[in-house]
């Protein structure tokens, strides 16, 4: 499973990517806004920085909802570096996009999926990603790890393309889960993932190798 992180904001970016196990980062409008991030121009520089520190997926979402403005909003996320991944909502005129900018070689990430249908129409559009939002299904009442575990069945069955991209991650113990659900990518907040260090077994054995090797 490829992890993505889950922020525009650089220094967490630079910490995760200094672990050495990072493959790609996932920002939204939310997340931009966030860092203060304002504007075209700031908004297109700071992509470009994410594109400079990570070698890897770069999603850069859209702020338009039409067909037209979204491919035209695409080309020039697009155009900013060679990774970066357009990110388009689940709305019918974002299928229609997807669809042109898998036609044209763009990557793109469909986000906002929350139901398998909308998972399959996304594949069928050709996505590179599709990003089922684990956490918001959770905190309404159902089970987004079971979601994933659906999608990943259906695409199997059906040879579907589209890496399965579990976002809108909680804590360490979601990113468990959707591994073993099948994702192929788990995009998180720096805190999920140092969250996968932790264990105190291990603090406990370190602290007492270190007591014991001054008595070597
Ligand atoms: C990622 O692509 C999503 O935008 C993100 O994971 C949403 O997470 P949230 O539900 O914590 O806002």
């Amino acid at each position: 499973m490829k992890f993505f992180i889950d922020t525009a904001n650089l220094s967490q970016i630079r910490e995760a990517n200094e672990l050495g196990i990072l493959d790609g980062v996932t920002t939204n409008p939310s997340l931009m806004a966030k860092e203060g991030i304002k504007g075209e121009e700031a908004i297109f520089n700071h992509y470009k920085t994410i594109c400079e520190i990570v070698d890897g997926d770069i999603s850069a979402e859209v702020l338009s909802t039409t067909y037209a403005e979204m491919v035209e909003e695409g080309k020039k996320l697009a155009a900013i570096h060679p990774n970066i991944v357009v990110k388009i909502p689940m709305i019918k005129d974002g299928v229609k996009a997807i669809k042109w900018f898998s036609d044209n070689g763009i990557k793109t990430n469909c986000t906002l999926i929350f139901s398998a249908g909308q998972a399959i129409l996304a594949a069928k559009a050709g996505a590179t990603y599709i990003s089922p939002f684990i956490g918001r299904i959770d905190d309404s009442g159902w089970n987004g790890v079971q979601l994933i575990e659906q999608i990943a069945r259906i695409y199997a069955i059906q040879g579907y393309e589209s890496e399965i991209l579990a976002a809108s991650i909680r804590n360490a113990n979601h990113i468990i889960q959707c591994a073993e659900a099948g994702a192929d990518v788990c995009t998180c907040p720096l805190d999920s993932i140092l969250g996968l260090l932790k264990h105190p077994l291990t603090d406990i054995g370190l602290a007492k190798f270190i007591e014991d090797s001054k008595k070597m």
